[in-house]
C-alpha cells in the first residue's frame, strides 16, 4: 500500500521495522543535553568514598539511592516527540552522536509510539542502553564463523558494531533489546518528576522498558549487598552487566551537586572484577569435535579470569589465528563471558621480542590422520564414525548434561572406554558389565557400580532429549524440542519426508534435510537398531503434553514444593512454552513460590499474572 499510495508512508510505519533502504554515512546529530559518563571504581573504598562524599555534602538525615545494573551494551539517547519515534543517536563524544533512527526503528523493544497512559511528554529525550542478549551473541557469532566473518569478541561489541551499519536492513532481525535508564531532557509543562524511581516507574506506563531489579535503598550496608547479590545472579541474566550504578533518588538534591568534568556527583559505578586477563599463550593445539570440525585450541599458562581459572581458550578458526597474528609465547588477552567458552581476544604486542612461527592448520586431521577438507570458514575430517575424536566426541554428547545426562560419564571416561575397545559408539554403552568399568584407571567398586547404574537408567530418555543426544545436525535443544512435540514418537519421526519436516513452521530446510538424511543413513539405522536391542525405549510425547502453552512465557521466583526451577522449566517447555529468568513485557506468568524474590513486586508493577503453585499444576494439565 505504501508503494501505491507514497503519501501514506510514515517513518514510524510497521514497514521500516524490517529495515529502510542503506544510507551512506551516518549524519551527526547535537544531543538535547550532554550525555554524561560516570564515576566509575572496583574498589569497596572508593564507593564509601561516594557514600561520604554524598552525606557531606547534602544536609539531610535520610539520602535515598536507586541502585540499578550497570548494562554491558551500547549507550544511546532517543527522542519522542508528542509520543512519537523521531530520532536516535549513539553517544558520541557526549556532545553529539551519530544518527542510528533506522537501525533503532528495527529493534521492536523499542516503541515506536508511547502509550499514552499519562499524558505523553511534547519532548522527551531518554538515554538507554541498547544490548544483545548472550543467548542472541552466541547464534549471531556462530552464523558469522559459519559465513567465514569475524566473531565478536563480546555482545558488547556486537551491539556496537551492529548498531553503527549503514544498512538497517541488516540490524533488522538481531536479537537486540533496550532498557531504559536516565532522561535527558523532557518539557516538563506537561510532565514532570521530583525523583529517579518515580520516573522508573512511569516509564513501562509508556512502553518504555526498564530492568526489574532497580532498587531504593540508604544506608552503606544496602548497597553492598545488592553488590553481592547481584554479582552472584550475573551469570542467570540473559544479558551482560559489569556493575551496579549507585544513583541520588531526589533530582533537587542532584542539582545541587552537579556536575564535574563531564560526571554527575550524585552518581557512580561499582563495577565488578574484570573479565578479560592477560597471560601467556604457551601453545596452539588443535581439537576434533563430534561433527568433525576442527578448532584451533590456544593452551594458556594458568590465569584467573574473574573468579575462574582459565587455561585453554578457543581460537574459532585457523582465519582468526591469523588475523589475531597469535604465536607461541606470545602474550596475549584472554575473555570469559558468563558460561561461555574463554577466548583469546588479542595479541599483547611486545616490541623488540623475538617471535615464533606462525601456526598454520594442519593438512591432516591429528586424530585420525584423514585428508581435511575446507568449508566455508571450516576445516572439516571426513571420517566420521572411522575419526576416533568423532566418536568419542558424539558418545561424549550423548551423554552430557544437555543429552542423557549420564553422570560420570565424561570426557575422561569415555575416551578410556573407547581406547580399551570397550564402546565404539552409543549403543555399546548398554553392553558394558561393572567388570569392564572396573578395568578403568580410577573405577573402585563403588564407582563402577554407580556409573553402571547411571548408564541403565539412561534407558528411558524423552524423545526430545534422545533427539538432542544423538547429535544430528543443525539439531540443537531447541529444535528437538520441536521436532518431539510435532511428532511425538521417534517411529513418526523416522517416517517423515524431507518436504513434512519442511512445513512445520519452525523447521527450515536446512535442518530438514539434515534430519532426513540422519535417518537414511545406515549407520545410524544400526546403531538405532542396537540401542533398541540393547533396551533402549524412547518416551513419546503423549497427545496431553503437546504445545498447550504454546508462545506463553513463564518466570519463576521462589521455592516450589512439587518441582526443582529445572523441572518447571522443562514442564513449560514440553508444552511449548517459555520460561524466562526476569519480569518483562513478554511475561504472560509468574508463578510464585515459598520466599520469592523481587519478581514478584515487578510483576504486580507491570500487570503480569501472578500465579500459585496449584494455578500452575492446573495449566500444566489443561490441553
Ligand atoms: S547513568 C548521567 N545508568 O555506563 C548518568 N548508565 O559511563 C549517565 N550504563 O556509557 C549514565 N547502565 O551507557 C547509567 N543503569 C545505568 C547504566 C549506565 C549502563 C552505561 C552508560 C555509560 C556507562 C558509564
Amino acid at each position: 500500500m505504501e508503494k501505491a499510495f507514497p503519501d501514506l508512508r510514515n517513518n514510524n510505519s510497521p514497514t521500516q521495522r524490517v529495515g529502510a533502504p542503506p544510507v551512506d554515512s551516518l549524519g551527526k546529530v547535537k544531543h538535547a543535553a550532554p550525555m554524561l559518563s560516570l564515576n566509575a571504581a572496583r574498589e569497596e573504598k572508593d564507593v564509601r568514598d561516594f557514600f561520604d562524599f554524598i552525606h557531606r555534602n547534602i544536609n539531610k538525615k535520610k539520602i535515598e539511592f536507586v541502585l540499578e545494573p550497570k548494562f554491558d551494551g551500547f549507550s544511546v539517547e532517543v527522542i519522542y516527540e508528542n509520543g512519537k519515534f523521531v530520532r536516535g543517536s549513539t553517544r558520541g563524544d557526549g556532545e553529539t552522536g551519530e544518527d542510528i533512527s533506522k537501525n533503532l526503528r528495527t529493534v521492536r523493544a523499542l516503541p515506536l509510539k508511547l502509550q499514552e497512559e499519562k499524558p505523553c511528554p511534547k519532548m522527551l529525550s531518554i538515554r538507554g542502553e541498547v544490548f544483545m542478549t548472550k543467548d542472541g551473541f552466541q547464534k549471531l557469532n556462530k552464523e558469522r564463523i559459519e559465513m567465514g566473518k569475524e566473531p565478536f569478541a563480546n555482545p558488547r561489541n556486537a551491539a556496537a558494531g551492529t548498531m553503527r551499519q549503514l544498512d538497517p536492513k541488516k540490524v533488522s532481525g538481531k536479537p537486540f533489546d533496550i532498557f531504559f535508564y536516565e532522561i535527558i531532557d523532557i518539557d516538563s509543562e506537561s510532565v514532570s518528576f521530583s525523583r529517579h524511581s518515580e520516573m522508573l516507574e512511569q516509564l513501562p506506563s509508556w512502553g518504555l522498558k526498564t530492568a526489574s531489579m532497580h532498587k531504593k535503598c540508604a544506608s552503606f550496608e544496602d548497597i553492598k549487598r545488592y553488590y553481592d547479590q547481584l554479582a552472584e545472579n550475573r551469570e542467570d541474566l540473559e544479558y551482560e552487566i559489569d556493575g551496579l550504578v549507585i544513583k541520588l533518588d531526589d533530582y533537587k538534591d542532584r542539582k545541587r551537586l552537579g556536575v564535574r568534568q563531564r560526571s554527575p556527583r550524585w552518581a557512580f559505578a561499582w563495577k565488578f572484577p574484570p573479565r578479560e586477563e592477560v597471560t601467556t599463550l604457551e601453545k596452539i593445539v588443535v581439537q576434533v569435535g563430534r561433527t568433525g570440525i576442527l578448532t584451533p585450541v590456544a593452551l594458556l599458562q594458568p590465569v584467573d579470569v574473574g573468579g575462574v581459572t582459565v587455561s585453554r581458550a578457543t581460537l574459532h578458526n585457523e582465519q582468526e589465528v591469523k588475523k589475531k597474528d597469535v604465536r607461541p609465547k606470545d602474550k596475549v588477552r584472554v575473555a570469559r563471558a558468563g558460561d561461555v567458552i574463554p577466548e583469546v581476544v588479542e595479541r599483547v604486542k611486545e616490541p623488540g621480542k623475538k617471535r615464533e612461527n606462525p601456526f598454520s592448520m594442519p593438512k591432516h586431521c591429528p586424530v585420525c590422520s584423514s585428508q581435511i577438507y575446507k568449508e566455508g570458514g571450516y576445516h572439516i575430517c571426513p571420517a566420521g564414525l572411522f575419526c576416533p575424536a568423532q566418536v568419542t566426541g558424539g558418545i561424549i554428547h550423548y551423554a552430557s548434561r544437555g543429552g542423557l545426562n549420564i553422570q560420570g560419564l565424561g570426557e575422561k571416561t569415555v575416551k578410556a572406554l573407547y581406547q580399551k575397545g570397550l564402546v565404539k559408539n552409543i549403543a555399546d554403552l548398554y553392553n558394558l558389565e561393572k567388570d569392564d568399568i572396573l578395568k578403568l584407571e580410577g573405577f573402585a567398586e563403588k564407582s563402577a557400580g554407580q556409573l553402571y547404574e547411571a548408564i541403565q537408567d539412561s534407558k528411558k530418555p524423552r524423545l526430545d532429549r534422545f533427539l538432542y543426544a544423538i547429535g544430528i545436525r543443525h539439531v540443537g535443544k531447541r529444535v528437538a524440542r520441536d521436532l518431539a512435540q510435532e511428532f511425538g514418537s521417534l517411529e513418526n519421526l523416522r517416517e517423515a519426508s524431507e518436504k513434512e519436516l519442511q512445513n512445520i513452521s519452525e523447521i527450515g530446510p536446512e535442518i530438514a534435510k539434515s534430519v532426513a538424511a540422519f535417518f537414511k543413513q545406515e549407520e545410524n539405522k544400526a546403531i538405532l537398531k542396537a540401542l533398541k536391542k540393547a533396551g533402549v525405549r524412547v518416551k513419546n510425547i503423549t497427545p496431553e503434553k503437546k504445545a498447550t502453552l504454546k508462545e506463553k512465557t513463564f518466570v519463576f521466583t521462589g521455592s516450589l514444593k512439587g518441582y526443582t526451577r529445572e523441572e518447571a522449566k522443562e514442564k513449560v517447555e514440553m508444552r511449548g512454552g517459555r520460561a524466562a529468568s526476569s519480569v518483562s513485557s513478554k511475561t504472560d506468568y509468574v508463578v510464585v513460590g515459598k520466599n520469592p524474590g523481587n519478581k514478584r513486586e515487578e510483576a504486580k508493577k507491570r500487570g503480569v499474572k501472578i500465579i500459585g503453585e496449584d494455578e500452575f499444576e492446573r495449566l500444566l494439565r489443561q490441553g
